[in-house]
C-alpha cells in the first residue's frame, strides 16, 4: 500500500535493554547476553534497511554504564573489538554507514580505533545509517552542543534550536520518528534528549536478544496506526477521502 509506505518511519532509535536479564533467566553470565544481543543487533540492522529506514540509532554503552563491575565493563569493551572484526565487512558489504556518537575522549584507545575503522571503511555507503551510541549521554551531548557553538563564536542571541540542532551528535540526522525501548523499562536512560521531542515512544517486555524481525514488524505496525500531531490538531480521512480536521472551535 502506497500509504503504508509512508509510514515506515524514516528514522528509528532503540535502547537495546535486557541483555542481563535475558542471560540471567538461562543461568548465564551478563555478558553471554551481551554477546546474544550482539547478533540481535545485526539482525535487526539487516531487518530495518529490508523495511527502508534509513537511519537506525542504537544506544549500546551509556555514559552511566561506566559504574557496572568492572569485569563487565571490561567485557563490552572486548566486545565491541570482536563484533567489529566479526561483522564489519558483512554490513558494509549490504551498504551500512557507521558512526559513533558520543564523548570518544574516554574510551580506549583500542576501542575508539575499531570504531574509527569502522566509520572510515563504510563512509561511503548509502543504504542505511547506522550511529552507535556509545559512552553517550543524551545531557552530555547537549552541554556538547553548546560548547561547541561557543567555541565558534557563536553569541548568546545567536543560539536558538536550529543552531544548537547542527551543533548536536546526530546533526546529520532528521530527528527519530520511532524511539523503541525494549526490556520493559519505561525510561529514557539518557538517551536522544533533545531529539526524541517529538518521537513516537514504544516499549516492550521482550529482552533485546528476543527483539527479532516479528517483534520489529509489532513495533512498526504501532507506529504506522499512530497519529502526530505535533502540537496542531487531530486530522482524519472522511468518507469521500477528503481530509477533514477535527479541531475545536477556534
Ligand atoms: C543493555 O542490557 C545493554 C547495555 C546496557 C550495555 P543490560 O545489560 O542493561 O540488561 P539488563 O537490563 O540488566 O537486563
Ligand atoms: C540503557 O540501559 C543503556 C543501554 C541500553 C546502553 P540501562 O540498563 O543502562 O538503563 P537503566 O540503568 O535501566 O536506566
Ligand atoms: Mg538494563
Amino acid at each position: 500500500m502506497a500509504d503504508n509506505a509512508k509510514r515506515i518511519p524514516r528514522h528509528v532509535a532503540v535502547v537495546m535493554d535486557g541483555n542481563g536479564r535475558w542471560a540471567n533467566k538461562r543461568l548465564m553470565p551478563r555478558i553471554v547476553g551481551h554477546k546474544y544481543g550482539v547478533d540481535a543487533l545485526i539482525g535487526c540492522i539487516n531487518t530495518c534497511a529490508d523495511r527502508g529506514i534509513e537511519y537506525l540509532t542504537v544506544f549500546a554503552f551509556s555514559s552511566e554504564n561506566w559504574k557496572r563491575p568492572e569485569d563487565e565493563v571490561s567485557g563490552l569493551m572486548n566486545l565491541v573489538l570482536t563484533a567489529v572484526a566479526k561483522y564489519l565487512a558483512r554490513l558494509s558489504d549490504i551498504g551500512v554507514r557507521i558512526q559513533i556518537i558520543g564523548d570518544r575522549a574516554a574510551v580506549s584507545e583500542k576501542v575508539r580505533a575499531a570504531w574509527e575503522h569502522a566509520e572510515r571503511v563504510t563512509a561511503g555507503n548509502k543504504r542505511i545509517t547506522l550511529s552507535v551510541a556509545f559512552n553517550y549521554g543524551g545531557r552530555w551531548d547537549i552541554v556538547q552542543a553548546c560548547q561547541r557553538a561557543v567555541a565558534d563564536g557563536a553569541r548568546a542571541e545567536q543560539i536558538d534550536e536550529a543552531l544548537l540542532s547542527k551543533y548536536m551528535a546526530l546533526a546529520y540526522a532528521p530527528d527519530p520518528d520511532l524511539f523503541i525501548r525494549t526490556g520493559g523499562e519505561v525510561r529514557i536512560s539518557n538517551f536522544l534528549l533533545w531529539q526524541v521531542a517529538y518521537s513516537e515512544l514504544y516499549f516492550t517486555d521482550c529482552l533485546w536478544p528476543d527483539f527479532d524481525a516479528a517483534e520489529i514488524d509489532k513495533a512498526l505496525a504501532d507506529y504506522a496506526a499512530r497519529d502526530r500531531r505535533y502540537g496542531g490538531v487531530k486530522t482524519d480521512i472522511s468518507a469521500s477521502g477528503q481530509k477533514i480536521t477535527l479541531a475545536p472551535d477556534a
